[in-house]
């Protein structure tokens, strides 16, 4: 799944082009965590480390799990106890169905279901499926107990029962003593009277109602309107435990079966799922004409890869290598040609990831669908790929760079699970970083196949590793990877779905194929698939299959695979590296945001790693290899004289930062300031990161921080722009509503000058676009940046493009690239009819892409009274769609001028906010990190101390935590403000002199 981490990734995109470049990251990392979970809230103390980084994990977001019990209602089955209840248990559950996981006495063989989605709500109101489903498993302890998962169904009784039992060949199953329905743990309780024989196979067969609600999970509908016209789809979305919604089953990705699924849909209507049709007739039910729809049985697969769709979509197609691949949207966007760019890079990207595999596509064809209403990014159900809208449609009309990039890489990354994940499955979820990250990492590799003028995979350090590493040296941080016994409750489940699974997972196996090497990291996968394929394992079975390739290929290492990425997989968080180029020493320790914190979480390795260190003395010396395994060593390789500078971590391939003696740190500065290019562009962006971070950390000073930005006026380049803007992003939060910011203001306006005017001459007056990805995103930066802090020239620039666009509304002249920047100026600036017509256009615009960036872009207005009104609109579902009222307050909140209004609002509207919005996918947790992101005050600290006391009754749900974490970020804050305010000030105003 692309969870709400590629949802964020996007926001930063977003954010940057909003001219909130500086605060990008730390926006994004609070969606990130708004959306996903973070682990150990039980484990390790929530004492927020981080605070500086303005960026706090927030937990405790637990799903709603088993919150409906839609059962109870099934008539008692003629014994106790009743359906629906539980058999009173103790406070040791001591009943197999009182336990999360599956007794392994029963494997299911294949599943037979039939669905019958309503599109239109019953006399009730209520929207409903029908159901029936049979399903073949073989016992193989005997047993006179089946469980088998289920949640919020209703069943019609056979005989008595819920389901009943038949026999297979042969096999005649015991009489059914009773049924019943555990809400708790999501089963359906068969107890049998006499023992299920082993080795003998039998069937359960149900019928069942379900509410096709608008949950987004499991089966579930989505609406939009067309033409005026309101539209229901019937779709899902089973990853992780929801497949037990649609249909009573083994839910656990190693109970693998084979699947024939038929839907039975109106004939105006097309039904999809993970294989092609086999047959399709028209059937009368209760007076009506219906088509029966049966697809072809799958292969042997896990139930959260399924889908379901029944839709009035349409589709672009084409077959590559007789595997049919279509891209399915709303008929609109498909007829205007949105599907065409999903449908270009699909083929390339399937054929790279065949040769990348050595395994064909699995399956005769491959459906990708965009939904209106979608929870995460996207979803990689085996054959019938589920996005949001935004992640796979593309219109070159209205889309940026970032949008189109936004598209190849959840392709890439969905596409990539069809072999490792779908067709090699982890036996459970606490191995969940290697089917994510490794899913994080390879999608980098398929858009590169697809883009390969975009350079795309330079992105990967700053996309995952930097974001993920302000998260990672956090002490509440975790390690990639959970005992199987520790992850077994669906909050459980939906909690190892983070930004250290994805992020982390990503960038430990980048480093891992790095210094093994493409081919042989290559060759030990290939390996992997070949030997598990349509079966399950766990993650040191790619390490036997990678180490099988070492000792072949006799290469060298310290130690064992699994040696060395134990360290990296079994602990959390990731060394800063020193070296001393004076002595030639090297050493590491466990790098921490907040030095002062204390690590609560013992580790095996004592927070030491088996570091592969990279290095080079200048750019015309050959990068050199060394293997730090201990606490510290001494190499004369690294001891440099004269004006020579070493370098360390290559193209940050390593998942480390590094310091070093104050010497070289000033080569390495000069070098910055006379002949930047002399260092790689990804490791000047390394030296601005590992900087600003370190002197958070308080291993180097602020102002050696400061400093490493000064010889950007020279760079062109994104990458380095990039990590800057980042780091002041928290500057920027700090300060922006004090003395310091008139200063800060003038030099980030001296610095970003020389590339605005840049790309006004690359793109003769921004009339065309820039080569490349990175050049196009830095022109982005430019334009962003000039106009968030107010370069005249470039709000002039934004007034000419909105006033032409004005004139002739139908008629947009502004290059989507810098749509966002544009607009959010002419918001800012402009006057009421200008914000007006912006509200128009938000009201008027047909793609998501250009909706998004019109309703963030609102949220740029200086006027109080503008902005008020806003947030009334944003908790008004017919002006701001329910999924997008957190990221619109926060937008708001993001803005300098919003941020006490947004703060009101949501004190003043409290109650509301968290009886009407508390469930489902309201993100307290995202709205309160955001809106106390510059709280830096004692009289802050008190207001927030006093909102905490005073909805004490009503509470906080999803916010418990963030608003724990946002009190201590508070004080770090107000500790690291009274530290550095005057050193900053007078960094700037010198710079500026
Ligand atoms: C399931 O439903 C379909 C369609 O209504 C019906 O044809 C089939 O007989 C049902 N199967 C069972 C086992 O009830
Ligand atoms: C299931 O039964 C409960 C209790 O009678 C009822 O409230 C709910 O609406 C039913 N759901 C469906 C989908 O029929
Ligand atoms: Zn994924």
């Amino acid at each position: 799944m692309a969870a709400g981490f590629f949802i964020s990734k996007t926001l930063g995109i977003v954010s940057i082009m909003l001219g909130l470049g500086a605060v990008a990251t730390i926006i994004a990392l609070s969606v990130v965590y708004s959306q996903e979970k973070e682990k150990n809230v039980a484990s390790s103390q929530p004492s927020i480390t981080g605070t500086v980084t303005g960026i706090t994990p927030a937990t405790g977001i637990t799903p709603a799990t088993g919150t409906i019990p839609a059962t109870g209602t099934t008539p008692a089955t003629g014994t106790t106890p009743a359906t629906g209840t539980t058999p009173a248990t103790t406070a040791a559950p001591a009943n197999p169905w009182n336990h999360y996981r599956l007794p392994q006495a029963l494997t299911p063989e294949h599943y037979t279901v039939t669905l019958q989605p309503f599109l239109t709500p019953d006399a009730s109101g209520l929207y409903i499926f029908k159901g029936n489903s049979t399903v073949r498993f073989s016992c193989q302890t005997a047993t006179d107990l089946i469980l088998i998962h289920s949640k919020q169904l209703n069943y019609t009784l056979q005989g008595g029962f819920l389901v009943s039992l038949q026999g297979v060949s042969g096999s005649s199953p015991p009489a059914i003593a009773q049924t019943w329905l555990e809400t708790q743990t999501q089963y359906l309780v068969v107890q049998l009277q006499g023992q299920l024989q082993k080795g003998q196979s039998y069937e359960l067969v149900s019928s069942f109602t379900g509410e096709l609600a608008d949950d987004l999970a499991g089966f579930y509908r989505s609406e939009y309107v067309e033409d005026g016209v309101s539209r229901v789809v019937a779709t899902t979305q089973m990853q992780a435990p929801d497949a037990r919604k649609a249909f009573p089953c083994f839910d656990e990705p190693a109970m693998k079966a084979n699947f024939t699924v038929t839907l039975i849909h109106s004939p105006s209507h097309t039904a999809l799922s993970n294989m092609p049709v086999q047959s399709s007739w028209q059937q009368t039910i209760d007076g009506t004409t219906w088509n029966v729809t049966e697809f072809e049985p799958t292969p042997k697969m896990s139930t959260y890869l399924l889908a379901f769709i029944v839709s009035q979509f349409q589709a672009v197609q084409e077959m590559q290598d007789n595997v049919l691949i279509r891209i399915w949207g709303r008929p609109k966007a498909i007829a205007e040609g949105q599907g065409d760019y999903a449908l270009n890079v699909t083929g390339p990207i399937l054929k790279f990831f065949e040769s990348h595999y050595n395994t064909s596509y699995p399956l005769p064809k491959s459906d990708q669908v965009g939904l209106p209403d979608f929870n995460a990014g996207a979803m990689e159900n085996w054959g019938l790929v589920t996005y949001r809208e935004n992640s796979l449609l593309y219109d070159p009309l209205f889309s940026s760079i970032g949008n189109k990039e936004r598209v190849v890489t959840v392709i890439a990354h969905e596409l990539a699970h069809q072999w490792f994940g779908n067709l090699v499955t982890l036996r459970w979820w606490n191995d969940l970083w290697l089917n994510e990250g490794f899913a994080s990492y390879v999608e980098y590799l398929g858009a590169d196949s697809a883009e390969p003028s975009w350079h795309i995979k330079d992105l990967i350090v700053q996309s995952e590793m930097y974001r993920v590493m302000k998260v990672d040296a956090l002490v509440s941080s975790h390690p990639l990877s959970f005992l199987e016994s520790e992850i077994n409750t669906p909050a459980q489940i939906s909690e190892v779905f983070d930004a250290i699974a994805y992020s982390k997972g990503a960038s430990v196996l980048r480093m891992l194929s790095e210094f093994l090497t493409e081919d042989s990291f290559k060759k030990g996968l290939q390996s992997y698939l070949h030997a598990f394929s349509y079966g399950n394992t766990v993650y040191d079975d790619l390490w036997t299959h990678l180490q099988k390739v070492v000792d072949e290929d006799k290469i060298q290492l310290p130690t064992t695979i699994k040696g060395i990425m134990d360290r990296w997989t079994l602990q959390m968080g990731f060394p800063m590296v020193t070296v001393d180029t004076k002595v030639g020493s090297i050493s590491q320790r466990h790098f921490l945001l907040d030095n002062e914190s204390i690590v609560q979480r013992p580790s095996a390795f004592n927070y030491t790693w088996i570091v592969p260190v990279t290095w080079t003395k200048q750019q015309d010396v050959a990068e050199q290899m060394y293997w730090l395994t201990d606490t510290s060593a001494t190499n004369s390789s690294f001891v440099v004289t004269g004006s020579n500078w070493l370098l360390v971590n290559i193209n940050v391939t390593g998942y480390f930062r590094v310091n070093y003696d104050q010497d070289n740190w000033d080569k390495l500065l000069n070098e910055l300031n006379t002949n930047h290019q002399g260092i790689p562009v990804i490791n000047r962006a390394q030296l601005i990161d590992d900087a600003f971070n370190l002197a958070r950390a308080k291993h180097v000073n602020i102002t050696l921080a400061l400093r490493t930005t000064s010889y950007l006026n020279n760079e062109m380049e994104y990458l380095p722009w990039s990590a800057a803007l980042d780091n002041l992003g928290y500057f920027r939060l700090m300060f922006d509503r004090s003395q310091v910011y008139g200063s800060m203001q003038k030099y980030i306006q001296k610095q970003v000058s020389p590339l605005f005017w840049h790309f006004g001459n690359v793109t003769s007056n921004w009339t065309r676009l820039p080569d490349g990805l990175m050049d196009q995103y830095s022109e982005i930066n430019a334009v962003s940046t000039a106009c968030s802090y107010e370069i005249p020239e470039c709000e002039q620039l934004a007034a000419a493009f909105f006033n032409k666009w004005k004139q002739d509304p139908s008629n947009n002249p502004i290059p989507p690239n810098l749509r966002s920047s544009i607009y959010c100026s002419a918001a800012k600036t402009g006057s009421e009819a200008d914000w007006d017509f912006l509200w128009q256009m938000f009201k008027n615009a047909t793609v998501v892409a250009e909706a998004d960036k019109l309703r963030l872009a609102l949220a740029c207005s200086k006027e109080p009274w503008i902005l008020t009104r806003y947030l009334e609109y944003s908790l008004d579902p017919t002006k701001i769609r329910k999924q997008d009222a957190v990221s619109t307050i926060n937008s708001i909140a993001s803005n300098v001028v919003g941020q006490s209004l947004a703060w009101d609002f949501i004190r003043g509207n409290w109650k509301t906010l968290f009886t009407q919005y508390g469930g489902g996918s309201f993100s307290f947790s995202g709205l309160i990190q955001v809106v106390t992101q510059r709280f830096a005050s004692e009289f802050e600290l008190q207001q927030l101390e006093q909102f905490k006391a005073d909805n004490a009754d009503v509470g906080f749900g999803s916010g418990t935590r963030a608003l724990e974490q946002a009190l201590e970020k508070t004080k770090a804050n107000i500790k690291w403000v009274a530290e550095n305010k005057q050193t900053v000030l007078t960094w700037f105003e010198t710079a500026n002199s």
